[in-house]
Formats: C-alpha cells, structure tokens, sequence
C-alpha cells in the first residue's frame, strides 16, 4: 500500500505523521536541517532503494500507536508555546546535567580514550550557543510570531520581516546539528566500551536522547513553524 508520493519532503512526512521520525532515525535520514529534500532525492544520495523506504514506513504506520499529536494544526502561537514547555525547558534540564557529567567522564577516563576530551569540549561549546539560540528565540523571534498570529495588518516588526532572524535561527540550527554530529562520531554512535563505568553509559545514554530530542524540535521549527510564520506575513502583507 505505498500511498506516498516520491516527491514529498521528508520534513512533511514528519509533521503529518511525527512517528515516522523513527524510521529516518534509524536509517540515518536528516528530517530536521534537511527536511526540504524529497523522498527521491534523499534515497538517491544515501543510495537507498526507495521501495524500501516506503514499505518500512507503511510497517511504521501499521504499528503506530501515538500519531495523534498533530502540530501540523496547530496555531503559530500555539506551536511556540508547545516548543518552549516541550523543548526549550528539556534543554534547560539536560545541559547543565549533562555539561557535568562530560566533564566528569573526561576527567576520569580521558586516559584510557582520549577523545573524551573533545566530547566535553564539543558539549560545552554547543550547550553555550544553545542557551543563546533559545534566549533569541523566546524573546525576539517568538514574540514576534505571537504578534503576527493574532494580528489583521501588518505590526511593526523590531527586526523587519520574520525571514530575518528566522534565516540566522536555521543557519545556528545547522551548528548545533553538526555538533551532534561531531559527538556521535567521537563516542562511536553512542556505544560505550566494555569498560565504562555508570555514569559514562549515562551520558552516553543522556547524548543520544538529546540528539533525538533536538532533531523533533529542530524539525518543528524549520519544517513547520518558521515556514508557516513566513506564509502568514506575506498575506499580512497582501491585507
Ligand atoms: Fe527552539
Ligand atoms: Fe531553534
């Protein structure tokens, strides 16, 4: 029953269906940063056969039990408010937790892998730019994309057009996920030795939520609120 069109993106994919995030997890499909690419065109670089791209998805969405969250529907404000409480407020929880524990893992067993180092250093430099990614968002993006969901005219936006600060969030989103990517390389996939002691698989574990965590939230800001908030201020501006 392949249903789905070879040339829809991967990031529209993931907003009507967010489980299907899964099956590009685990074959190493991008559905956040690159989100905009079609079935077609991610199958053709990652030389995937496309039929099996589909069959896994039709499989995923015969055993899907919790698609009933539909952002997709929800309102601009609405979505923001989700992406604060959801998202924004886990990374507040998780980096300083985890910034410690890299730091502690590093300490104590960097001699036996030296590139725990360069987990800790990576972690810290991405959590920093993180906070200040989160900090421009929830006080200058957002609240300019609260004022145009309810408005009937065009406001007066501090920052001109929403594509503005929306282009320099995307560009930081691409830092953050190469980060990630620096991570998963340096702790191979997030598999800890044989030797590694509790709080070094805890960490190892806490990493790889948190990657998941911020290719959902990044994919809800790239694929569906940043474009949406766009579409909304051209027909402000047509008004
Ligand atoms: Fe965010
Ligand atoms: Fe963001």
């Amino acid at each position: 029953m392949a249903t789905i069109s070879l040339e829809k993106t991967i990031g529209q994919l993931v907003t009507e269906r967010p489980s299907r995030s899964r099956v590009f997890e685990k074959l190493g499909i991008d559905y956040c940063c690159g989100g905009k690419k079609t079935i077609a065109e991610v199958c053709e670089k990652k030389m995937l056969d496309p039929g099996m791209l589909l069959e896994a998805l039709d499989a995923e969405a015969a055993t899907d039990a919790d698609s009933a969250f539909d952002y997709g529907s929800m309102s601009l404000s609405e979505l923001a408010d989700h992406i604060e409480a959801t998202h924004h407020s886990y990374l507040r929880a998780e980096l300083p937790r985890l910034s410690r524990m890299a730091q502690r893992v590093a300490k104590v067993h960097g001699d036996n892998d030296q590139r725990l180092q360069g987990v800790s250093d990576t972690f810290d430099a991405f959590a920093a730019e993180l906070e200040s990614h989160m900090a421009k968002e929830e006080n200058v993006l957002f609240p300019g994309i609260r004022q145009i969901d309810g408005a009937t005219k065009m406001p007066n936006l501090p920052f001109g057009s929403v594509a503005n600060p929306i282009h320099c969030m995307e560009q930081e989103h691409d830092g953050a996920g190469s980060a990630l990517e620096r991570m998963r390389e340096l702790t191979d996939g997030f598999t800890p030795p044989d030797w590694a002691c509790n709080t070094y698989r805890a960490l190892l574990d806490g990493l790889h939520d948190l990657e998941l965590n911020m290719h959902q939230h990044v994919h809800k800001e790239n694929n569906v609120l940043f474009p949406r908030a766009i579409e909304r201020e051209k027909e402000l501006q047509g008004a």
